[in-house]
């Protein structure tokens, strides 16, 4: 691997000089030869003749240690001088007949001689330790990898003492490393924080299986046997010299950040940053991955315990990180990967009375879901056998049938799609079933029919296709316009589903894949103001058109939340920002602010400082008025106002005052580089938006 050259300032210093001190010389010493001047120092005189000498030697010295410091830009620098002297040789032997210049230039032959031998030897050592770096680059990187590969098989080891921390490890480091991607880390700094999640627990092999796998309360003793865990990490850890922070991450990441954690009750940033990231990515794996005592919490009351726990369980900046990468996830992807495992890996389900056996859901998107499924008749009570699909959206991703979970998880059922073709619809707009006879109906292998399904959702709309060997039912369904996620279960009545294979297609499919059967339902036909009105479907899916931002900006719009939204923050955002071509997201994107209507704040430019105030003032009258009033819509009004890089953004609706103020560092900014102000938000109808521009005065 060939490294740039990057010489310091003096170098070039340097090089200068020996230049200069080169032609110096050479121009001096004719004349100081054929000089009948004498030179007093003290007593001494000295003809300055005798100089001539000394100034030649020194010429040549500047060659020499211009090749030999310069390496091949000094060598052709050399040749360049040296070849240089020639018509000045040529004038004095033959034109002028000066034969005492011969000693000058036999000298200058030899100094070329032996800046060619030196640069051939120093081109030899360059050789060699260009070769000597690129071996221990491919030693570095064959190390690293040996030791990726060796921590895996211990957190496997780890991992594999309990059934229900399988991947927890891997998913640690994963979460960790993106924590520390949004905080700006270097992609250096990214890996060691990756290595440090990975073996964050790898104290656990010191602690006895009995208590590691127990389902049920731990006693007090049993808890703080499972306490020694970060100190045994450390421990075993500390012997890796060359990776210290590994055995830090590990040591503390039982640490909170109010000063109650554990082993040694640091406080606040006392806790070694690298610790604080593994701590928040900890806790956020074990909400949502699978216990003895418990199924996985559903991300979105992860995310509330996420900001309950900021400044007292976590770092407050490090759980905002993890908060807005939950908030990018609309897919719930930041899990254990149990959807697909749990039922493939069963790979069976016995079904007695009908939904008696459920499998976990699984999510569909554009990226079809492809199940291979076998089925056969068990115990026929009534005569009626079959498996089933049941269409639902649930925050757990579950079915449930009790009201109270119902009401907290969000339960809607669709509806339900026998794979005999026949359905039975709840909540949705529409649906449509086509058959189509593929051939005569294939003979059934041992009993059992073959199914291959596949499921996709297009916007509002789903579509399930069951072949069954003879023939392929289509299924379209119209989801209600509330719905935003839709999943599907198996499940059955009397009857044995069997070698269940489940994969997702690798390319998603185009929104007019699903031949609609009801109207898209528009939430922004009402009167459009200066810019066009705008429809945001998921966490800021679209942005309005922009504003440039120059002294004082009035914005008024309409805001109404999609029948979809059910949290605090599907509401309207205000970003700052700049881009070539002034679009959200365009070219050269660079994101200065985001204010949420909620008064949530996310920098997401660690350099560019945003301040968020929140008030609420006294007709605020509680969260739930706050959405419900969002949902009726309501019209809003933000004020920015630019002072140079100082920018104010304030709003106040229904009852909470929101007021940020953004620096933008002053070398960002310049005539070219505008800076931008758009709406966009979280699942809400903007529409009517009007700007009116002032000058501050
Ligand atoms: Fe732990």
């Amino acid at each position: 691997m060939k490294t740039k050259d990057k010489r310091k300032p003096s170098g070039y210093i340097g090089f200068a000089v020996l230049i200069i001190l080169f032609i110096a010389s050479i121009v001096i010493v004719p004349r100081v030869s054929q000089s009948g001047d004498m030179l007093i120092i003290g007593n001494t005189r000295l003809p300055m003749s005798a100089f001539a000498g000394v100034m030649s030697t020194m010429a040549n010295l500047c060659i020499i240690l211009l090749v030999v410091f310069y390496g091949k830009t000094g060598f052709i620098a050399a040749m360049i001088l040296l070849i240089g002297q020639t018509p000045i040789w040529a004038r004095n032997l033959i034109v002028t007949q000066q034969m005492g210049s011969l000693p000058g230039i036999f000298s200058t032959i030899l100094t070329l001689i032996a800046i060619i031998v030196i640069r051939s030897r120093g081109r030899k050592i360059d050789q060699f330790q260009e070769e000597k770096v690129e071996q221990l680059i491919r030693q570095r990187e064959q190390s690293e990898h040996l030791f990726e590969q060796t921590a895996l098989a211990l957190v496997t080891a780890i991992d594999a003492k309990d059934e229900y921390s399988h991947g927890h490890s891997m998913r640690v480091a994963e979460y960790a490393r993106r924590i520390a991607e949004e905080m700006g880390k270097s992609e250096e700094e990214c890996q060691k924080i990756y290595y440090a999640g990975l073996l964050h627990d790898v104290g656990k092999i010191g602690i006895s299986d009995a208590i590691i796998t127990k389902k049920g309360k731990l006693t007090p003793e049993e808890y703080e046997e499972i306490k020694r865990h970060p100190v045994l990490s450390n421990q075993i850890l500390s012997s890796i010299r060359d990776y210290p922070y590994i055995s830090i991450g590990a040591h503390y990441h039982h640490e909170r950040y109010d000063g109650k954690g554990y082993p040694d009750g640091l406080k606040g940033e006392d806790i070694p940053e690298i610790a604080r990231i593994i701590s928040v990515a900890d806790a956020y794996d074990a909400m949502s991955s699978n216990r003895s005592y418990r199924k996985a919490i559903p991300q979105q009351i992860i995310r509330e315990e996420i900001v309950k726990g900021a400044g007292t369980q976590f770092d407050p900046e490090i759980a905002m990180i993890m908060r807005h990468l939950i908030d990018l996830d609309g897919e719930y992807r930041m899990k254990e990967r149990e959807t697909v495992r749990e039922l493939a890996g069963d790979n069976e389900m016995h079904c007695g009375e009908y939904r008696s056996e459920i499998s976990t859901g699984i999510v569909l998107t554009h990226t079809p879901t492809r199940i291979h499924l076998s089925y056969r008749d068990e115990e026929p009570g009534d005569g009626q056998t079959a498996p089933a699909i049941i269409l639902f959206d649930s925050l757990d991703s579950r079915v449930h049938e009790d009201e109270e979970t119902i009401r907290t998880l969000n339960y809607t059922e669709y509806c339900e799609i026998w794979l005999n073709g026949e359905t039975v619809s709840h909540e949705i707009r529409a649906v449509r079933t086509d058959v189509k006879e593929n051939a005569p109906a294939a003979a059934k292998a041992n009993g059992r029919t073959v199914y291959d399904l596949e499921a996709v959702k297009c916007r509002d709309h789903v579509l399930i296709s069951i072949r069954d060997g003879s023939r392929t039912t289509e299924v379209t369904v119209a989801l209600p316009d509330s719905s935003r996620y839709a999943y599907i279960a198996l499940t059955g009545k009397h009857c044995y589903i069997g070698d269940v294979h489940i994969e997702k297609a690798e390319e998603a499919v185009p929104d007019s894949y699903i031949p609609r059967i009801a109207e898209e339902i528009s939430y922004i036909d009402g009167p459009v103001g200066d810019l066009p009105n705008v429809q945001v479907d998921g966490v800021r899916s679209a942005a309005s058109e922009s504003v440039p931002v120059k002294d004082k900006l009035l914005i008024t719009f309409h805001a109404m939340s999609l029948p979809t939204a059910r949290l605090i923050w599907h509401c309207p955002y205000i970003v700052l920002f700049h881009s070539a071509d002034g679009r959200v997201n365009g070219e050269g994107y660079r994101e200065y602010a985001l204010i949420r209507l909620d008064g949530e704040n996310w920098e997401n430019d660690n350099h560019i400082p945003t301040q968020i105030i929140v008030n609420r003032e006294e007709s605020f009258e509680s969260w739930d008025a706050w959405k419900q009033k969002n949902k009726e819509g309501f019209d809003c009004a933000v004020l920015i106002t630019r002072r140079g890089n100082k920018i104010l953004v304030s709003t106040k609706n229904l009852g909470l005052s929101v007021t940020s103020i953004t620096v933008i560092p002053e070398e960002l900014l310049n005539e070219d580089t505008p800076v931008f102000a758009a709406l966009t938000g979280d699942q809400c109808a903007l529409t009517n938006i009007r700007i009116r521009e002032s000058n501050v005065e």
